[in-house]
């Protein structure tokens, strides 16, 4: 009997499906890019819940007639090639001729289109790849395509889709590489009714502040090439803007947004040494290639293209960033030794660590450890005369193992070095401390207290404060915003990209809020990118670190005090929740061995 069977059309797109569609941000992403190569000139995006019950892309671009309205939705059907030629002529998005055939087998998707010269329209609509009803309409020329139930025929993919945040967090990114792609065309966004974006035609540097924010007209440097190869031009970032996370880097090839780690590279290289090591800086870059020097069919979503010579693009890209950065004299302005994302963080007063109360004291030892640290192995180097102390991971370093409470020890034995480390005497010899990464420990501890009891204290402000931020980062709080309100903010969501902060937790009220949240959505979204943390435990590390004093700030004794009491009675004195040093000891016997 034979076993070899044709698939059926249905089946045939919903396995090309599974590569081109794989959230509700592809769907976006497919139809832009049938709006772009139908030359409009205004798009309209309308999303609802997320893109699972709605994704909508109105355009006024060439539209359809009755016959390719209903052949779109065939596999391999395409007015955009016709011989292999043309696969290295490309100048559209869409080539491949598959995107609305996956679409139609896995969504209920209804269509209007009409040509421009056309006095009437046709309506289409199609479910699991199935014409369901067809008729001449009265519309406006272009084409309105309603994706509807995305997956409603394939329930393990529907299941698999995130929540909407973070599903509507992709969209929002597949609309920024759209937008930034296409300035000359009009753009709108709506989520759940909500207007997000309303973008005009304009030029570059205004799209990039409309949809990113006020605060990057202070930081963009224009760069521009010419060269026989390659044209470049576009915008990066000032270094002292860098962020923690790549989420703002652009690189388009002939109008498209590409992924490019070979040529984030050359980018990333051309900042040099005025980069910090975690930094990343923004960039919008445009190359234009003569498409026969490219070959964009290599995956199908097309975000990836081989090039023909890659290391004379990767040379050029690196020198025309080089330039720009030296002809806008970055480099002069620049404090190498600046944390840049701390710096926002800097202290508007002094530090106060309230010096433990006698009664209040024992519930230091109440402090338990996070049930899900990461196992961390400290570095050995046995030959290193400043040693872990022995079997720090079992027993680490207690009050009472040094007799270093601040009664024990006297205030003011412990001595500040640079405004940033802190060295103690101990019994068996001196223990070096980083401030910062024993005050990360210390709140890190504390928030988790409160994320467990469900009990943190807040400190009301006066007059609430707004902090505008730019939608993507809008939704990071968003989707943390019950576990910051466990930890003691009281916030708001406001609109499309305002929160209202009416209150910080009272550990932090020597902050301003605004730069607290800012520089808390910035770390939030480092540690889910490099350390794939769960959620809470993602949002009490970020907001240990970016609240801990930072190197540079005195502390007065009782200060110092207060920090070292509180450092011993927690639940690991010797690393920061992400597995750094925050003390060594010094021997006694090292130091004899130092000194003869
Ligand atoms: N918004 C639109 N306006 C006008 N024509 C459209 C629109 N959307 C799709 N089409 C037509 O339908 C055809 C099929 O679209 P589809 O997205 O499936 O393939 P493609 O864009 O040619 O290639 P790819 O699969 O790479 O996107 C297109 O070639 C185009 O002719
Ligand atoms: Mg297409």
């Amino acid at each position: 009997m034979n076993k070899i069977r044709l698939l059926s059309d249905l089946l045939i797109n919903q396995i090309a499906a599974g590569e081109v569609v794989q959230r509700p941000a592809s769907v976006v992403k497919e139809l832009l890019d049938n709006a772009i190569d139908a030359e409009s000139k205004n798009i309209k995006i309308v999303i609802k819940d997320a893109g699972k019950q709605l994704i909508q892309v109105i355009d006024d671009g060439i539209g359809m007639g009755a016959v390719d309205a209903r052949i779109c939705f065939e596999k391999h059907a395409t007015s955009k090639i016709a011989h292999t030629d043309d696969l290295f002529k490309i100048q559209t998005m869409g080539f491949r001729g598959e995107a609305m055939a996956s679409i139609a087998a896995v969504a209920q998707v209804e269509m209007e289109t009409r040509l421009h010269e056309a006095a009437t329209g046709i309506y289409i609509s199609i479910e699991g790849s199935k014409i369901k009803k067809e008729e001449t309409i009265a519309t406006a020329p272009g084409t309105k395509i309603s994706v509807k139930n995305l997956f409603y025929n394939i329930p393990a993919r529907r299941n698999f889709l995130k929540s909407n945040p973070v599903e509507f967090k992709h969209i929002l990114e597949e609309v920024h590489h759209a937008a930034l792609a296409r300035t000359a065309i009009g753009w709108k966004l709506y989520h759940n009714d909500v207007e997000i974006y309303k973008l005009a035609p304009e030029k570059l540097s205004h799209r990039i502040v409309h949809l990113f924010g006020e605060s990057y007209k202070k930081q963009l440097i224009p760069c521009k090439e010419t060269t026989n190869i390659v044209t470049i031009e576009g915008y990066i970032g000032k270094p002292e803007y860098t962020k923690k996370t790549r989420g703002e880097q652009f690189l388009f090839v002939n109008q498209r947004f590409i992924k490019s780690p070979f040529l984030n590279h050359a980018i990333k290289n051309a900042y040099d040494r005025l980069l910090p090591a975690d930094g990343f800086p923004f960039y919008t870059i445009y190359l234009t290639i003569d498409p026969q020097w490219i070959d964009i069919n290599v995956h199908p979503t097309k975000t990836e293209i081989k090039f023909q010579d890659e290391k004379a693009l990767y040379a050029i890209l690196q020198a025309t960033i080089k330039k720009s950065l030296a002809t806008h004299h970055v480099v002069d302005s620049l404090d190498f030794e600046q944390d840049t994302n701390f710096s926002l963080l800097r202290f508007t007063h002094p530090i106060q660590i309230n010096s433990p109360q006698a009664a209040k004291e024992r519930t230091y030892t109440q402090f338990k450890a996070a049930p899900s640290l990461p196992s961390f192995v400290p570095p050995k180097d046995g030959k290193s005369l400043f040693e872990d102390p022995k079997d720090n991971s079992a027993t680490p370093i207690s009050a009472q193992t040094v007799g270093a409470l601040p009664h024990q020890h006297g205030a003011g034995t412990a001595v500040q070095l640079y405004a940033s480390y802190i060295i103690v005497q101990v019994q068996s010899g001196a223990l070096l401390i980083d401030q910062q990464a024993a005050h990360e420990r210390v709140l890190y501890d504390k928030f988790i207290t409160h994320f467990q009891n469900k009990n943190g204290a807040s400190q009301q402000l006066l007059m609430p404060e707004h902090l505008v931020v730019n939608p993507v980062d809008y939704m990071v709080l968003l989707e943390n915003e019950a576990i910051l309100r466990s930890l003691g903010f009281i916030i708001d969501p406001f609109g499309t990209s305002t929160i209202i902060i009416h209150g910080c937790p009272a550990e932090l009220s020597h902050h301003t809020p605004k730069q607290l949240l800012e520089g808390l959505i910035e770390q939030l979204k480092w540690n889910n990118s490099k350390h794939k943390l769960e959620p809470a435990e993602c949002c009490i590390r970020a907001l240990a670190k970016k609240a801990s004093i930072p190197h540079g700030t005195k502390l007065n004794g009782v200060e110092i005090d207060a920090l070292l009491a509180q450092l011993f009675s927690s639940s690991n004195t010797m690393y920061t929740p992400d597995g750094r040093k925050i003390c060594i000891m010094l021997s006694k016997d090292s130091l004899a061995t130092l000194l003869t």
